[in-house]
């Protein structure tokens, strides 16, 4: 009955549909996230769009989302069946997949990473080391201006590699450097206007070229060099010494869930751990030459609590509490995943006075609740003191939900946070930030599943 041009009578509203395309084209894919939080100046916080054939429902600010995502949490649990993630995921791993096989990849992938990450095989020693050869490689610019988005990513990734394949790669190996580069493209075309057209007419698209078959090829080339790995998991495997995720994958939930199911898990976290963080930190740097007051700062703090003769560690988060603001404020500012990933009701439910049934595709709009003028002083504007209290102390922000909130809440955020933390204090503790002369920052972002900032040059004066 929805597959109609008219909304049913307490379906949420929203901008009219046109017969066929129905919305698919009120969005500016360039910023959809912006577009849709516009779009509540006229709908209000719940409202609906028809995307070709589909309706979709957007949430937006916290009281919605908090409503919608904890307090009916279990309504909403679910991943919608978008063919473009689909065809991909085939239903496994941890990000798309749903009910009692993402029950036990998510219990599974959270309780390995706190195993390797936060138990008795501390990270803290493998970040601190990474940010070594990252320090090192920064270095050798010698301050003259280089583009610092290839070793970052490789830097970061190779965290989560080391959780999840054992064994990091250097920087600069030719195959590591084209995975990173697919990776940003990818989640760049996941959100593009061709991406919608593939979800909203899959039948017609399928047999058409595009950049929705560019994605497809990506997504199975990391496919492709997992599996690599995983077949030289299993050709050394000893099942007495599980070194990394795969290896206990490969002991505890095999036999179950099969080796498709595996590469799936490993993609989702391969991917998931290694654009997000570090996409972040190069808005950090952004931020940082934008507001060299505020890099003094930072710095000035990070001087006088750890010192420079050794590594920061994260007991000295409770005594950065300027610093610990500046990152939340860059995490907000760079509103890193602005539209988070949709869900789907698997019932019907009432949100802000509207029925909203069941098997219907909803977006959490992060970028509304990141950006509210209710809920921040200066939404627009970098201020750290929006997580600062009169006295500089810390202090928490509900509506600070940048891993969103919820049963599908990223499973990453506590590495992602570590990962933020000792790599931001690092650099800023060995690091100044500037750039060339003549050359103003541009704040400018790619939309696609994260935000991303343009390509930069920087220079890195060694402290
Ligand atoms: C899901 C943000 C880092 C793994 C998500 C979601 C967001 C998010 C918004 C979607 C939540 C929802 O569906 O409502 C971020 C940000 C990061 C980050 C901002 C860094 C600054 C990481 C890292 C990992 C990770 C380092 C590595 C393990 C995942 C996974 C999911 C997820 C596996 C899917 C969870 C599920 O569907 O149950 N993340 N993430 N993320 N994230 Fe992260």
């Amino acid at each position: 009955d929805y597959i109609k041009n008219r909304r049913p009578g307490s379906f949420p509203p929203g901008p009219r549909a046109f017969p066929i395309v129905g919305n698919l084209f009120t969005v500016d894919y360039n910023r959809t996230h912006e577009s849709l939080t516009q779009v509540t100046d006229r709908y209000g916080d719940v409202y609906s769009l028809r995307m070709g054939q589909t309706w979709i429902v957007v949430l937006n600010r916290f009281d919605v989302l908090k409503e919608a995502l904890v307090d009916q949490g279990d309504v909403l649990a679910d991943r919608p069946n978008l063919p473009l993630l689909q065809d991909i995921s085939q239903g496994l791993g941890v990000i798309f997949s749903n009910g009692k096989i993402w029950k036990q990849q998510r219990r599974f992938a959270l309780s390995t990473l706190k195993h390797f990450g936060f138990g008795k095989k501390s990270l803290k020693p493998v970040i601190l080391e990474e940010f070594s050869y990252c320090a090192k490689e920064f270095k050798s610019h010698k301050g003259k201006p280089f583009d610092p988005h290839l070793i970052l990513n490789n830097a970061v990734s190779n965290i989560i590699c080391s959780l999840v394949f054992g064994h990091r790669f250097e920087y600069g190996d030719e195959k590591f450097m084209e995975l990173m580069s697919w990776f940003g493209k990818g989640l760049e075309l996941e959100a593009s206007i061709w991406a919608q057209l593939y979800n909203s007419f899959p039948l017609l698209m399928r047999r058409l070229p595009g950049p929705h078959q560019t994605v497809q090829h990506i997504w199975n080339s990391v496919k492709d060099f997992i599996r690599v790995e995983v077949k030289e998991h299993k050709h050394n495997w000893d099942p007495s010494d599980n070194r990394d995720y795969i290896d206990c994958y490969l002991s505890e939930i095999q036999m179950e869930q099969g080796p498709e199911n595996l590469v799936v898990c490993v993609f989702d976290l391969f991917l998931a751990g290694s654009e997000t963080t570090s996409t972040t930190l190069r808005w950090a740097f952004l931020y940082m030459v934008k507001y060299p007051e505020i890099q003094a700062k930072v710095q000035a703090e990070i001087d006088k609590v750890v010192g420079t003769s050794r590594q920061p560690s994260m007991e000295d988060r409770a005594d950065l509490p300027y610093t610990d603001a500046v990152i939340h404020e860059i995490q907000r500012m760079s509103n890193i995943v602005p539209l988070s990933l949709p869900h789907v009701t698997t019932r019907d439910i009432r949100l802000g006075g509207y029925t909203i049934p069941k098997v219907m595709t909803i977006i959490p709009n992060l970028t509304s609740v990141l950006f509210d003028k209710n809920e921040w002083e200066t939404p627009d504007a970098f201020n750290p003191g929006h997580f600062l209290n009169p006295e500089g102390k810390f202090v928490k922000r509900a509506a600070f939900i940048p891993f969103s909130a919820g049963k599908r809440v990223c499973l990453g955020e506590n590495l992602a946070r570590m990962e933020l933390f000792l790599f931001f204090t690092s650099l800023m503790q060995h690091f100044t930030f500037s750039m060339p002369a003549g050359v103003k920052p541009v704040m400018d972002f790619r939309f696609g599943i994260t935000l991303s900032p343009l390509p930069y040059e920087v220079c890195l004066t060694s402290r």
